[in-house]
């Protein structure tokens, strides 16, 4: 969900709406604002942020205020569920991200005296801070008092009528403050309040934050604490679609650039090394013993990918763990265990319980991430920074290639500094990430193809995606990425695992979607292709383009694999990374399946960009 609350000397409707529209990625089945006087004028309803603005007044004079917008967690989304929630009398109104845990026993204690409206868990909070109130408490202490009962994870603010303070405080749950020229913000996250500051304070937990006309109080322990400021360095993005028809196909087609960015200045061709800015000593790089990734989603995915290239390439023990998964098991030296996390984000609650959990042992730890000032960055050890550039469609396109391009960096470097990895291979690594930007571009450029295939198996019964090796994660990410968006029933699989099980699925009604590029066993898994064949399925396949249009003897007896498929779609021979180029064939064929469908691409039903809670 995401949050926006502001206080300053400029009305407080148009910033809570554009701020509000900024934060749909993280939720948009709800939405709503309170603004802030002697009596609260609360406005909320279920649906976008649109549906929220079609609602609100024209304009007001309220120079203060709070909002959001909701992924549900804890019941539909319905206007009643919808924030703020307020107490019986209006005067207390609260936004809030995370679950509050004891909520049940709140909610039972309350319920006498209090009607509750909601089914949320957050509406306990209004209704604590009342009674609170009604003890005699100011509304700073009932706050306070209300948030002492409170066991979760949880971002709050809070607005009193005839109170012209905002109170907010965070557990678990990332807050930052904004110090505008006229007046200050509150955001789960910066995008809430980019175009208007750049210089932000994070509030920490357990931090009690007053925001006034003056701007920030923070007092931490009940001492107040002078804010640190930073200033932000990255640039508020237009956000505009340049002509696509949505987000996720324009992020699609900025690969090769984001690529480009992910690599630039990082490669040293001749020493075969890589400088990705992370300061891992090499001697603690040497006594690493097993690196465990912990990632969400394509994320995870990513994870996957460079953990194949980690093990077989650089020699060192990986382990891939899904974070909400994920534990700090005995047997291993938390000292010689680093552990990954990869998210773009940098707010995936999971992914960050779990970086706790590996703090807690005593593992060091490191985040691969998008986002500079994101909550894993400041909670890691190191953090290496894709450098995609925002990704705005809820479904992660340019993140997974720039992600699993970085973690190939990182392989390399790792590999070389322990001096596992020799240089020959090194290079051919590195070759293999160089050629990337171009590779994706030609894949890129045989959209139309892409969507003819798509129009002709739009209506089919499910798809599966396989693959082997460094084509079996991009088999997930495939099955992903077409469900996510074209609410299809779509499953990856290792090719090898089909006739375990899946086969029995398998009909003239399933197209296989089979990932054939040299160096992911394609001989072996044109034996699946025909397995599924001989049941009657149509077979898309993506298999290394030689040159000369042929497979240079991928098939069986050194057939043309481009033979075997009903659809043949070649992927130019750059190496380890060829699956990843593949991948943009997946990509564009769920977009255009999907398409075809008129579903709402960049914002997928009951799905959310950035998941923050657990
Ligand atoms: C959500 C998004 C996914 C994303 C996952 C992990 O589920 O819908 O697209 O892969 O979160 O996000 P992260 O920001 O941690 O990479």
């Amino acid at each position: 969900c995401g949050i926006i609350g502001y206080v300053g000397g400029r009305p407080a409707l148009p910033i809570l709406s554009t701020g509000l529209a900024n934060l749909e990625y993280r939720g948009y089945d709800s939405a709503g604002v309170a603004l802030s006087g002697e009596a609260l004028a609360v406005y909320k309803t279920s649906g976008e942020v649109s549906a929220l603005q079609s609602i609100l007044p024209e304009s007001t004079d309220h120079r203060a205020g709070i909002g959001h917008t909701r992924w549900s967690t804890h019941g539909p989304p319905t206007d009643e569920n919808a924030h703020p929630h307020t107490d019986c009398t209006g005067r207390v109104a609260v936004v809030h991200n995370g679950i509050i845990e004891n909520y049940d026993a709140l909610r039972a204690e309350l319920s006498d005296e209090h009607a509750f409206t909601s089914e949320t868990d957050t509406e306990v909070v209004p209704h604590l801070i009342e009674d609170a109130l009604d003890a005699g408490a100011d509304p700073r202490a009932a706050v306070e008092e209300a948030v002492e009962r409170l066991e979760g994870t949880y971002a709050l603010v809070v607005t009193i009528a005839g109170v012209d303070e905002l109170y907010a405080t965070r557990q678990d749950s990332p807050l930052v403050v904004g110090h505008g020229e006229d007046g200050t913000f509150i955001g789960s996250d910066v995008t809430a309040f980019l175009e208007h500051t750049r210089d932000v304070t994070y509030v920490q937990d357990g931090d009690f934050a007053v925001i006034d006309d003056d701007g920030l109080a923070l007092y931490r322990d009940d001492e107040r604490v002078e804010p640190t400021v930073e200033r932000l360095e990255y640039e508020a993005d237009a956000a505009e679609k340049s002509g696509y028809d949505h987000y996720m196909l324009k992020e699609i087609h900025e690969q090769p650039r984001a690529l480009r960015q992910t690599i630039s200045g990082r490669i040293d061709p001749d020493a075969g090394s890589v400088d990705v800015e992370v300061d891992l000593p090499p001697e603690y790089i040497a006594s690493i013993e097993e690196i465990q990734i912990v990632a969400c989603g394509t994320s995870n995915y990513a994870g996957r990918y460079a953990a194949e290239l980690l093990e077989s390439t650089v020699d060192v023990r990986t382990t891939v763990e899904v974070a909400s998964e994920y534990e700090f098991d005995g047997g291993r030296d938390p000292w010689r265990t680093l552990v990954v996390a990869v998210t773009q984000s940098g707010e995936t609650a999971d992914t960050l319980s779990a970086i706790r959990r590996a703090k807690r042992a005593g593992a060091r730890t490191l985040a691969v991430t998008n986002t500079l000032g994101s909550t894993i960055v400041r909670e890691t050890d190191d953090s290496v920074f894709i450098r995609a550039g925002p990704e705005i469609g809820v479904a992660a396109t340019k993140t997974f290639a720039s992600q699993v391009a970085t973690l190939t960096l990182l392989a390399v470097h790792i590999g070389r500094e322990r001096g596992t990895l020799p240089y020959g291979r090194a290079q051919e690594l590195l070759d293999s990430v160089r050629q990337l930007p171009n590779a994706v571009q030609s894949v890129l450029d045989a959209e139309d193809r892409v969507r003819e295939v798509a129009r002709e198996y739009v209506d089919s019964d499910a798809f599966f995606f396989i693959g082997r090796q460094l084509g079996y994660p991009v088999s997930l990410e495939g099955a992903l990425k077409l469900k996510e968006i074209s609410y299809d029933h779509a499953e990856g699989f290792a090719a090898g695992e089909l006739k375990h099980g899946p086969l029995a699925l398998v009909t003239e009604e399933t197209p296989v979607l089979a990932l054939l590029t040299d160096g992911s066993r394609p001989k072996e898994t044109l034996n699946n292709v025909k397995e599924v064949q001989a049941r009657g399925a149509p077979v898309i396949g993506a298999r290394t383009d030689a040159g000369d249009g042929s497979s240079a003897g991928a098939g069986p007896g050194g057939a043309d694999a481009s033979s075997y498929v009903d659809v043949d779609l070649p992927v130019p021979a750059i190496g380890d990374l060829e699956p990843l180029v593949a991948n943009v064939y997946w990509q564009l064929f769920a977009y255009h399946v999907a398409n075809e469908k008129g579903r709402p691409i960049d914002r997928p039903r009951n799905l959310a960009k950035s998941v923050t809670v657990e």
